[in-house]
């Protein structure tokens, strides 16, 4: 198999799993029934939304996402966007951390059809909120943190992101800003903003 065909298989590997999950849950609204009653922890940052594979794209487009990357994906639902990135985008590493454990084994099963070694990418089942501690570390080493989350998790997240902003790394966020920051970039259809050291208001920085 040539590379190109190699990358086709594995664009198809992403289509077959992601779009056509993003269909039911247009379908069914914001969070799936069967999801309900899994979580013990309510800290919940946001409700199960996923985005869709075209907004995946769009969103790690928009953060200009390049082969020195590492990804940060805060409440990654099965992955997707981390997914993504490594496959399409050739980030380098790629770091989800999601509370809820079916949507973490999902994004497993198909980062091992993909073939992803965890140098490659690992979903981590934890709450945002509280971090074990190597995966708190992991963190620290990513240069580009990706946030679908509800504008009140800026506040709640806030040391970790300001201490990813002060050592230079950047945050995209989809669909929800952060009231207390100055965005570098915002994307031409409205839906992402970009966040970077600068972004941080005087005295913070
Ligand atoms: C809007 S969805 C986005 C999913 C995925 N990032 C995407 O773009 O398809 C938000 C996700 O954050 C997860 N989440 C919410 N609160 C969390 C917390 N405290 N710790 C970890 N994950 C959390 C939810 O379970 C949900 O999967």
């Amino acid at each position: 198999m040539t590379e190109e065909e190699a990358d086709r298989a594995r664009v198809a590997v992403l289509e077959r799993n992601f779009d056509q999950i993003f269909e039911e849950n247009e379908d069914e609204g914001f969070r799936f029934p069967w999801l309900a009653d899994t979580t013990e922890d309510k800290t919940l940052l946001a409700p199960v939304q996923f985005s869709s594979l075209r907004t995946a794209r769009d969103v790690l487009r928009f953060a200009q996402v390049t082969p020195d990357d590492i990804i940060a994906d805060l409440g990654a639902g099965d992955g997707r966007v981390a997914i993504t990135a490594v496959v399409e985008f050739h980030a380098k590493r790629a770091i989800g951390v999601e509370i809820e454990e079916p949507l973490v084994l999902k994004g497993r099963q198909v980062a091992a059809q993909l073939g992803l070694g965890p140098e490659r990418l690992s979903l981590h089942c934890a709450n945002l909120m509280s971090l074990p501690p190597e995966v708190d570390q992991a963190l620290d080493t990513c240069t580009l943190f990706f946030f679908y989350l509800l504008t009140p998790a800026f506040e709640a997240l806030e040391e970790r992101l300001v201490r990813a902003l002060r050592r230079g790394a950047r945050i995209v966020s989809l669909h929800f800003s952060c009231r207390r920051w100055t965005p570098v970039a915002h994307s031409e259809d409205g839906r992402c903003w970009l966040y970077t050291r600068a972004s941080l208001p005087p005295g913070q920085e």
